[in-house]
């Protein structure tokens, strides 16, 4: 790995965000939200200087909406069509996650590209809706286990880059990535610190090749069992952003304290 790290004095808020996945009922998620209020309430300075959501399935997404409005939590989708609207059957468009006021939408997660097929022709339209539709792409990019071990990681990366940087320039600066190394995602194995960093400078530096506007500026946050015991010298990287946090975000005194611990990185 050669990238530089990010020597730039560009200030980066932030940015948490739960991806609940297919997990919990209506009454699971009724706990889970009234917990991250509860939080709030008994530290109200927690979400300062830090932006934090949850992204939870489709038909819950209401539901979060309705208990999260007058919070300092802002909610978003697990994934949306790449159509605009019409005969899709199952699909959901970036217009109906606009009218459920969703901030955020999550774009080809690996496991949207393992199960589902997504291609990066497919991302990038996803990415357009997005943007069009008001909403900030998160485009979750990283390599397997079975690359990282060939050495492939970098190449893996670009090659994923590279064919989203005309989507993301057309984004107006308004997009997230996130870097999920496969073998990381609900394994409880994590990259450490410093080869997150390696990673996240890498990405930063092929968005510069790819001329998208705003790449110094643009967050990128890490995500594969991210925990509160991981998450402070995850995020006290500089290129580390922030994080998408999977199973501990279905834990609201987990994912409190992982916002706890990106608070501690915009006050550094
Ligand atoms: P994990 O999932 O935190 O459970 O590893 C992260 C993700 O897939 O977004």
């Amino acid at each position: 790995m050669t990238a530089p790290a990010n020597t730039e004095k560009v200030r980066r808020k932030p940015l948490v965000l739960g991806n609940w996945k297919m997990n919990g009922d209506v009454a699971t998620a009724e706990q889970l939200l009234s917990g991250l209020l509860h939080g709030e309430r008994e530290l109200p300075a927690l979400l300062a200087g830090v932006e934090a959501g949850v992204c939870p399935p489709f038909p819950y997404i209401g539901l979060a909406a309705a208990r999260l409005a007058a919070s300092q939590f802002g909610w978003g989708a697990q994934n949306v069509a790449h159509f605009d609207n019409g005969a899709y059957t199952g699909e959901v468009s970036a217009t109906m996650l606009r009218d459920l006021a969703c901030t955020w939408v999550l774009i080809g997660h690996s496991e949207r590209r393992a199960y589902f097929g997504e291609t990066d022709a497919q991302l990038s339209t996803k990415v357009e809706f997005a943007h069009r539709a008001g909403l900030v792409p998160v485009v979750c990019v990283g390599e397997s286990l079975a690359e990282r071990e060939a050495s492939k990681t970098e190449s893996v990366l670009a090659a994923q880059i590279n064919g989203l940087c005309t989507a993301l320039a057309s984004t107006n600066e308004r997009f997230v990535i996130a870097y999920e190394p496969v073998w990381a995602i609900g394994t409880g194995l994590t990259a450490s610190p410093e080869q997150a960093q390696q990673v996240h400078a890498f990405i930063r530096s092929r968005l510069v090749a790819g001329s998208v506007p705003g790449a110094a500026g643009a967050r990128i946050i890490y995500g594969g069992s991210v925990k509160p015991s991981n998450a402070q010298a995850l995020f006290g990287q500089p290129d580390v952003d922030g994080g998408l946090i999977g199973g501990a975000s279905l834990v609201a005194a987990d994912f409190l304290s992982i916002c706890r611990a990106a608070a501690l990185r915009s006050i550094r």
